[in-house]
C-alpha cells in the first residue's frame, strides 16, 4: 500500500491532509467537495483522522476519492475502459479455429485467459500480518466515517464483501455499505436483488449461519470489481484477472473458507445469523436522498486482520457528481459488449451521472423494424441490474454523441411523440423512494428513434408572460423557466409552493395548452430553475412514471416531493445536506474552498440557508 500512496502521488496528484480531522462529517465533507471539481479532483489521504466524540486519534490514514477522475480511473484499470470492452467482445466472439494458422493466431488470446482465474495460495497473505483475536475485536479502532448529519451512525462505505454459496461452489464479491452498530457488529446492506442476498437466503432456508469476510483496500481495482454488475454466479475477481492480465492472488480467511485477495489492507471476518435482523440506516445514499431505516442482516465479527501499515479506503455518496460517477463510467463502457447479445443492434448507451445510473439511461440503436425500441426497453428491464432502470430513452444511429447532452436533448425533443411513450411497471432499485411501494414501480420508455415531429405547441410566450397567466390559474406557481424553446417540444419548468397535489395544478393549466409542450413541476423550496443539472437529478429521482407522468393535453411531469395528497403513503426522505458549520470551519482552516455559487450549484446546504441567491 505504501506503493499505492507513491503511485497516487505520481499519477493522481494525491493531496495529503495532515490536519487532525474528524471521521464524523469533517473528512467526508472534504472528500465531497473535492469530487465536485470534476476532472481536477484528486485523491485524498487524511493522515490524522480523529473521532472527537470518543476521544480517539487514529494512526491508520483514511484514503478517499481514489477514483478521482476519468484519467485516474483509466490508470487504475491500466487502459481505457473501451479497450477492456474490446477485449471482452473479442472473447465473446471467439470461434473454434480452422486450420493451424488460425490456431496459432488464437494462442496469445487463450494464453492470456489463464490469468483470469483467481489463484488460491496455501499460505497467509500480507493482509493477515496482524491478527486481532475475537476477544480484542473493537470496530471503534477503525476510522469508520459518518458521512451525513442524519446518518444512523458510522458506515464502512468501500467494503468489499466476500460471500460463498451454501454449497461452496460459488463465491461473490459485492460492494455493500456496512453500518457499525457497536464494537463488534456490522449491518450488511446487501439489497434484496443482489448476489450476497441470494446466498443469504440459502443459509436462512437451511437454518445455518452464514460466514462473511469484508475486506478494505488493496489494489483499487478490487473496489471497482465489487460494484461491477457481473451476472449471478460469476466471481467478480475473474474480471480482475482479465483486466489486470494477472490472476487475483487469494488467501483463505482465518475463520472461514472464503478466499480473499492477499494484499488488501484490512480484513473483517464474521458470521451472519439469519435469525438476527436489525434496523439499518438512515444513510445518505448516492441518490442524494437518505435511504430509510429497514431491517438488514447483521454480522458478528470474529476476527480482524490487517497489514502492518494499513490504509482505510472510503468514499462519500450523496448528490452527484460523486466518485461513483467514474466507477460507473468504466462499468458502462466495459459492460457494453455484454449487453449486445440480448440487444444486438445496440450501438451505445450512456447513464448520465445526474440520473444516478438507474434513474436514466440513454441508448443509441440501429432500428430495423417497428417496435424495435420497445423490444429493447423490455430487454433492458428484464435483465440483471439493468432492470432497475426507471427511465430509458432510445435514439437512432443518426443521433448526436450520447454525452453531448444539449444536442441530444434537442434531438430527443424534436422526436418526442406521446404515442411512442411506453409507461409500464417493473422492479426498481431498493433505494428508490419515489414508487408508491418498495421494490416495484413505474417505468418510462421513450422511443425517439423516429422522424422529427411537428411543433407540439401553438405559440410561445416569454417566461414572465407565461408566469402571469399561470399564476392567474394557480397562485402557488412562483417561477417559470423554459428550456429548448427552439425544439418541437420546449420544456417548461415551473416551481410551486406545494399545498395540494401537483396534478391538480397541472389540470388547472389546461387552458394554457397552446403554450405548452412538456411541463415539469418541481417544489420551489429545494430547486433552482436555473440549474438544469440538478433539476434533471431531482425529477428523475422523484417520479414514478405511472403516477407522475401525464401525456395529455401536453406532456406533464410531476417532479415534486410526494405526500398523502398524492396518494403516497410511505415516508418521503430528505436530501443529503452538509452541515453548514462544519463546512465553514473547514473553510476557515483553509482545508476546503467553495463559493456561495457552489453552495447553490451542488445543493450543499438547504436552500433556505442560502440567503441571497448569488448571480
Ligand atoms: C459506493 C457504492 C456503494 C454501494 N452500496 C451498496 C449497498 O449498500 N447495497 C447494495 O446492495 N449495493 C450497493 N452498491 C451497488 C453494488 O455494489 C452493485 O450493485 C454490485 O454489482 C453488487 O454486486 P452483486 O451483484 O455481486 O451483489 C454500491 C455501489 C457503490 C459504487
Amino acid at each position: 500500500m505504501r506503493n499505492l500512496v507513491e503511485w497516487l502521488k505520481r499519477e493522481g496528484g494525491l493531496r495529503i491532509i495532515e490536519e487532525p480531522l474528524d471521521v464524523e462529517l469533517e473528512i467526508p465533507h472534504v472528500a465531497y467537495l473535492e469530487v465536485k471539481k470534476g476532472e481536477a479532483s484528486r485523491p485524498l489521504l487524511f493522515t490524522r483522522p480523529v473521532w472527537r466524540a470518543r476521544g480517539i486519534e487514529y494512526e491508520m490514514p483514511v484514503l478517499m476519492n481514489l477514483y478521482a477522475n476519468r484519467e485516474l480511473t483509466e490508470k487504475i484499470l491500466g487502459r481505457h475502459p473501451d479497450e477492456v470492452a474490446v477485449g471482452i467482445e473479442e472473447l465473446m466472439k471467439l470461434k473454434p479455429p480452422k486450420g493451424l494458422k488460425e490456431k496459432l493466431k488464437m494462442l496469445p488470446k487463450l494464453f492470456a485467459l489463464k490469468n483470469v482465474f483467481p489463484k488460491r495460495l496455501g499460505f497467509r497473505g500480507e493482509c493477515q500480518e496482524i491478527v486481532i483475536p475475537s476477544e480484542e475485536v473493537d470496530l471503534d479502532r477503525l476510522p469508520i466515517l459518518k458521512t451525513w448529519p442524519e446518518d444512523g451512525g458510522r458506515f464502512i462505505t468501500m467494503g468489499q464483501v466476500y460471500t460463498r454459496s451454501l454449497d461452496g461452489t460459488m463465491q461473490n464479491l459485492g460492494m455493500y455499505r456496512l453500518q457499525q452498530y457497536d464494537k463488534r457488529r456490522l449491518g450488511m446492506h446487501w439489497q434484496i436483488h443482489k448476489d450476497a442476498s441470494h446466498f443469504f437466503d440459502q443459509y436462512r432456508d437451511a437454518g445455518k449461519k452464514m460466514p462473511v469476510t469484508v475486506c478494505i483496500g488493496g489494489d483499487p481495482l478490487y473496489i471497482w470489481c465489487g460494484q461491477a454488475p457481473m451476472p449471478h454466479g460469476m466471481f467478480e475477481l475473474l474480471l480482475y484477472g482479465f483486466i489486470r492480465g494477472r490472476n487475483a492472488q487469494l488467501v483463505k480467511s482465518l475463520t472461514n473458507d472464503i478466499y480473499i485477495p492477499r494484499d488488501v489492507d484490512i480484513v473483517i471476518e464474521g458470521i451472519v445469523d439469519p435469525e438476527a435482523m436489525e434496523i439499518e440506516g438512515p444513510f445518505g445514499d448516492h441518490t442524494g436522498y437518505y435511504t430509510l431505516p429497514e431491517p438488514f442482516p447483521v454480522m458478528e465479527v470474529e476476527t480482524i486482520t490487517m497489514k502492518k501499515d494499513p490504509l482505510f479506503a472510503a468514499t462519500v455518496v450523496g448528490k452527484p457528481p460523486l466518485e461513483d460517477k467514474y466507477m460507473g463510467w468504466a462499468t458502462e463502457r466495459i459492460f457494453l459488449p455484454m449487453l449486445k447479445p440480448m440487444a444486438p443492434d445496440l450501438i451505445d448507451y450512456n447513464m448520465p451521472e445526474n440520473g444516478v445510473f438507474h434513474n436514466l439511461i440513454l441508448a443509441k440503436m440501429e432500428v430495423h423494424y417497428k417496435g424495435h425500441a420497445q423490444q429493447f426497453m423490455h430487454a433492458f428491464w428484464g435483465v440483471g441490474q439493468m432492470s432497475f432502470v426507471k427511465h430509458a430513452i432510445f435514439v437512432g444511429k443518426e443521433a448526436p454523441d450520447l454525452e453531448d447532452y444539449p444536442a441530444l436533448a434537442r434531438h430527443i425533443l424534436d422526436r418526442l411523440d406521446p404515442a411512442k411513450v411506453l409507461i409500464t411497471e417493473g422492479i426498481v432499485d431498493q433505494l428508490d423512494h419515489a414508487s408508491p411501494q418498495t421494490l416495484v414501480g413505474g417505468k418510462l420508455g421513450i422511443d425517439a428513434t423516429g422522424p422529427e415531429v411537428p411543433k407540439a405547441y401553438e405559440e410561445l410566450l416569454s417566461d414572465r408572460e407565461l408566469l402571469e397567466k399561470m399564476q392567474a390559474l394557480a397562485p402557488e406557481i412562483v417561477a417559470v423557466k423554459q428550456y429548448m424553446r427552439e425544439s418541437a417540444n420546449p420544456v417548461t419548468v415551473i416551481a410551486i409552493e406545494k399545498e395540494r397535489s401537483a396534478k391538480e395544478v397541472i389540470d388547472l393549466l389546461e387552458p394554457l395548452a397552446r403554450y405548452l409542450a412538456v411541463l415539469a413541476v418541481v417544489d420551489a423550496g429545494n430547486n433552482d430553475l436555473d440549474n438544469p443539472y440538478m433539476l434533471l437529478w431531482r425529477i428523475v429521482n422523484n417520479i414514478d412514471a405511472q403516477r407522475d407522468i401525464f401525456l395529455q393535453p401536453f406532456v406533464a411531469i410531476d417532479g415534486t416531493n410526494k405526500d398523502a395528497n398524492d396518494g403516497y403513503m410511505r415516508h418521503w426522505p430528505g436530501d443529503t445536506h452538509c452541515d453548514p458549520d462544519v463546512l465553514e470551519r473547514l473553510r476557515e482552516q483553509g482545508i476546503v474552498e467553495y463559493s456561495s455559487k457552489d453552495l447553490v450549484r451542488w445543493g450543499l446546504i438547504p436552500f433556505d440557508l442560502y440567503g441571497e441567491k448569488p448571480e
